[in-house]
């Protein structure tokens, strides 16, 4: 059975996807370009798809799956910090944002009893690929981002049909 901390971190890494949720949904009104839009909306389907399988996580550990609307509030609120920036700009900013993402993550890692671990190890990994992403775009990369995040996907973003 995990300790009432380790509880409330398994729950923590929920909410950090409801944040992301909300962090990319705030951003799609920003950038205009259809493959701009293509790797935000990417990013958001796996947000979406990275919260669904911690809910499982949480929801047998016996943790709180209700999404909290703090969590939604702090995502767009960090919208404040890229809304004023270019494209290169703002991918360069998420890269060192979601640094920060990894490094609180790799804390919780060294205390998660072994069960948790793989779980933990994934977040890590997932937040690796959101790195390599916004590194990409923000290389001008956005078609390369697109499919290195499309490739971790269960339900990929199609490309939209040419009007
Ligand atoms: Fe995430």
């Amino acid at each position: 059975m995990l300790s009432e901390q380790q509880v409330r971190e398994v729950a923590e890494m929920y909410q950090g996807e409801v944040y992301g949720e909300a962090f990319y949904c705030a951003l799609l009104p920003l950038f205009d370009a259809p493959v701009q839009k293509h790797l935000i909306g990417s990013l958001l389907q796996l947000e979406t798809e990275n919260k669904a399988r911690m809910r499982q996580i949480v929801f047998e550990h016996g943790g709180d799956i209700v999404e909290s609307e703090e969590s939604r509030n702090q995502g767009r609120n960090f919208i404040r910090d890229v809304e004023n920036m270019s494209w290169t700009e703002a991918t360069a900013y998420m890269v060192v944002a979601s640094v920060e993402f990894q490094d609180r993550y790799r804390e919780i890692v060294k205390t998660a009893p072994d069960a948790l671990k793989p779980v933990y190890n994934y977040m890590i990994e997932h937040e690796d690929l959101i790195i390599a992403a916004m590194r990409l775009a923000s290389q001008g990369e956005d078609e390369k981002a697109i499919d290195l995040v499309a490739d971790q996907l269960m339900l990929p973003l199609p490309r939209p049909a040419a009007a």
